[in-house]
């Protein structure tokens, strides 16, 4: 049996708790660097201090953070890993010594308040659980520091707003961690639709597919919609939509949106499955999205101009994506370089922001729209009916 989403928090939830996890099940603990293979840290004084590095207090070490995010931190050049924060002390001191912290940058849930004293430590990056985004970034900002923040940017559009007047009350920087805007072969993309590469722009299509494994750590808070905020949609079908935004370099004018959940599936008791989306654009350029957490994983996006087309598969992978350009009867292969960058980047990019004043490229404004957009998206499926949009993703008129 399928029917629509259902958008109530199951009695599970556990949406304003932090709580300290063992080491995920895809992770090798042994497979920690030594102090030693680590290099120099290069943690100095604060930004104002002048020594072109701003110091990153870790929050949260899952799955994407000790798999991905730490060692990729160490390729950036303007951020530093300063701190931990973590409800797990015996796994963030194995951590901290891994990456040659002092214990006295360890941090928990209890005591972060604490850290706003902490001069090593200039910016939180949230990588908590969904449902946690907005809570622990206004506690960062309370404390004094900018903050980088996972997506999706939190639960509600209503979440992204306390965040953002939270953001403007500390007068610090608040980015979304959209890490496809640093990728080569996406930043290749965009730059064959702006040059016209394509002609006028006319289609887009986007997929984003992996299969929700409850035996796997990091998926059991991703079935809990307290935690999640929804299921495929948020999680992997952000991805595409954020895409379609900017490889179109627009909102959308209007959305409808279908969901198909397999409710007696224990992994969505509560959170949606499959969800298939249609957007019109400005101009009139199309775009169907699908995403699901019941299809075998996969990631692409494809646009189609009046002169030629691409097509990426994978599109928004960590490393490996690919892009292919048809036109004039010729198919050609474009090596934008190793995707992995991709995460230094993104690291200088938000170091920039706040060390130079520079414009950020996801800024918390780009969260709140597609916060925005999801929750039209899950409006029209409800409603069986496409929705009007204005430009900052709110839905216009009755
Ligand atoms: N940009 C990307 O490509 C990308 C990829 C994957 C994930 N993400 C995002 O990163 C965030 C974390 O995802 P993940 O896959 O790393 O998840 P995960 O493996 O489950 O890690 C989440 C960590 O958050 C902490 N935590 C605090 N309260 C928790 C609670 N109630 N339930 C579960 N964990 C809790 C735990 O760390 P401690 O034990 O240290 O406290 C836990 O290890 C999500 O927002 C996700 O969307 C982004």
């Amino acid at each position: 049996m399928t029917q629509e989403q259902e958008r109530k928090p199951g009695p599970g939830a556990l949406r304003d708790h932090a709580v300290g996890r063992p080491f995920p099940t895809s992770f090798d603990a042994s497979r920690l660097p030594s102090a030693r293979s680590v290099p120099a840290l290069g943690v100095g004084p604060a930004p104002e201090g002048g020594t072109g590095r701003i110091g990153i207090a870790l929050m949260g070490l899952g799955d994407f953070t000790l798999r991905t995010v730490l060692p990729e931190l160490m390729h950036s050049e303007r951020c530093a890993l300063a701190a931990l924060v973590s409800g797990n002390r015996e796994k963030a001191l194995q951590v901290a010594a891994a990456y040659g912290l002092p214990d006295n940058a360890v941090y928990d849930y209890d005591g972060f308040d604490a850290i706003a004293e902490d001069e090593r430590v200039d910016a939180v990056y949230n990588v908590l659980p969904n449902g946690l985004h907005a809570d622990w970034t206004v506690r960062a900002f309370a404390a004094g520091k900018h903050v980088l923040c996972e997506k999706p940017m939190a639960n509600t559009a209503e979440e992204c707003l306390r965040m953002i007047s939270a953001r403007d009350e500390a007068g610090k920087a608040l980015m979304i961690a959209y890490r496809a805007h640093f990728e080569p072969h996406n930043q290749r993309a965009i730059a064959l639709i702006r040059e016209g590469a394509l002609g006028e722009l006319r289609t887009i299509v986007s997929d984003h597919h992996r299969i929700l494994d409850l035996s796997d750590s990091r998926d059991v808070w991703r079935a809990d919609l307290g935690l999640a905020g929804g299921g495929a949609l948020p999680d992997l079908g952000i991805y595409g939509l954020n895409a379609a935004c900017y490889l179109t370099g627009h909102a959308p004018e209007e959305v409808f949106a279908r969901i198909s959940t397999h409710r007696e599936d224990p992994r969505f008791s509560e959170v949606e499955d499959q969800t298939a989306i249609q957007l019109r654009f400005p101009g009139g350029v199309l775009c169907t999205l699908t995403t699901s957490y019941s299809a075998a994983g996969v990631n692409t996006a494809a646009a189609f101009g009046t002169e030629g087309s691409f097509f990426m598969q994978p599109a928004t992978s960590y490393r490996g994506n690919t892009l292919t350009l048809r036109k004039g009867g010729k198919t050609e292969a474009i090596d934008a370089g190793d995707g992995a960058i991709q995460f230094p980047r993104q690291f200088d990019h938000f170091a920039a922001a706040i060390l130079d004043g520079t414009e950020l490229l996801t800024p918390a404004e780009m969260g709140l729209r597609d916060m925005r957009l999801i929750e039209a998206i899950y409006a029209s499926a409800r409603e069986g009916r496409p929705l009007s949009l204005n430009p900052d993703g709110t839905v216009r008129g009755p």
